[in-house]
């Protein structure tokens, strides 16, 4: 190798995939972090110091400050759809290139939203939890008796990429009909592909058998499912979290959930995570987990490489492939 070649320095704030690590070596002076520990806001501002590009992850919160400690980086790189970790204003008056990983990990994660709404629906944790309990001694008409997914309402909130995943799986998979609520009405076109008729946020709360949610976060969305609009939702009905903590107000689906106000929930995202509101573990009719919705190995691997692939382009002379705020970019002074 030519020494005297110039390489720029990166960060890999979390551990991740050693040949996703590997690849990131052929071209940069890396700084990784297999050991997985979790640096906070003055650790992962010190790790940057020198550093050109970042590999973070969800957990990751970069803001004006981070950025304003380190004038030399250009580009971080998120593994992960959402980027409510970054400060997006900041990154652009800083002149910093923010990278996201939408599309390879749609339909893995619509599945998982399927699978959560299912679980859910049928009572598939909780019945689990009895059987490994050693309760199981007997048939009963009404063990464990849920509520249907065929033919079932499927009431979606926020309908992206994801939504619309799920929507598909519902509609045509399990006869479903479905209804969304969306800032923006999808173009009719994409509405027919994907069986789904928009309403107001009202409507959906009132029909939906199941409601999912799969909106991005924003300080505006916050507590945007909070104890009013669970009230409003049928007691049979169940909800299910996998787009972010903080859109649902934890606490008061825990009490909802607690005095059956709603029949069930399926929660991959928490307020505070890896914190679980305490008030969640203490009731039965609802399935928690740890914000696994995108893992597949497959997925995982494909969110890994296009992170480093966003990396490896900006940071030899290329653009990047999933920008998340090319055009906005302010100049440095
Ligand atoms: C996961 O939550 C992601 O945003 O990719």
């Amino acid at each position: 190798m030519n020494t005297n070649t110039f390489r720029p320095a990166v960060l890999v704030a979390r551990a991740v995939f050693p040949e996703v690590v590997a690849r990131l070596r052929q071209h940069f002076d890396v700084d990784d972090n297999p050991e997985d520990i979790i640096y906070n806001k003055a650790e992962l501002t010190r790790r940057l110091h020198g550093k050109a590009g970042a590999f973070t992850t969800g957990g990751d919160r970069v803001d004006a400050e981070v950025l304003a400690a380190n004038p030399q980086l250009r580009i971080v790189a998120n593994m992960a759809v959402g980027y409510n970790n970054f400060d997006l204003p900041a990154f652009n008056a800083a002149g910093v290139l923010a990278t996201n990983t939408p599309d390879v990990l749609t339909e893995t994660t619509a599945d998982f939203g399927f699978a959560l709404m299912m679980a859910a629906a049928r009572r598939m944790a909780e019945s689990e939890h009895f059987l490994r309990a050693g309760r199981w001694d007997r048939w009963a008409y009404d063990m464990f008796a849920g509520s249907d997914v065929h033919g079932a309402t499927l009431g979606i909130l926020g309908m992206g990429r994801i939504g619309q995943g799920i929507a598909k799986r519902g509609a045509l998979g399990f006869g479903m009909k479905v209804i969304y609520h969306n800032r923006s009405r999808l173009p009719e076109a994409t509405e027919a592909a994907v069986n789904a008729r928009w309403v107001d946020k009202a409507t959906l709360l009132k029909e939906a058998d199941h409601l999912v949610l799969v909106l991005p976060y924003s300080p505006e969305n916050h507590h945007c499912i909070a104890a009013a609009e669970l009230a409003q939702m049928k007691p049979t009905a169940t909800l299910t979290n996998i787009a972010r903590g903080g859109i649902v107000d934890d606490a008061a689906l825990a009490v909802a959930l607690r005095e059956r106000r709603i029949a069930a929930a399926g929660l991959d995202v928490f307020e505070g995570e890896p914190a679980v509101h305490p008030g969640l573990l203490d009731v039965p009719n609802v399935v928690l987990t740890p914000h696994i919705a995108s893992s597949s190995v497959a997925t995982r691997l494909a969110m890994a490489n296009l992170a480093a692939d966003n990396l490896i382009a900006v940071l030899t002379g290329g653009t990047a492939l999933t920008p998340l705020n090319a055009g906005q970019l302010q100049r440095r002074a």
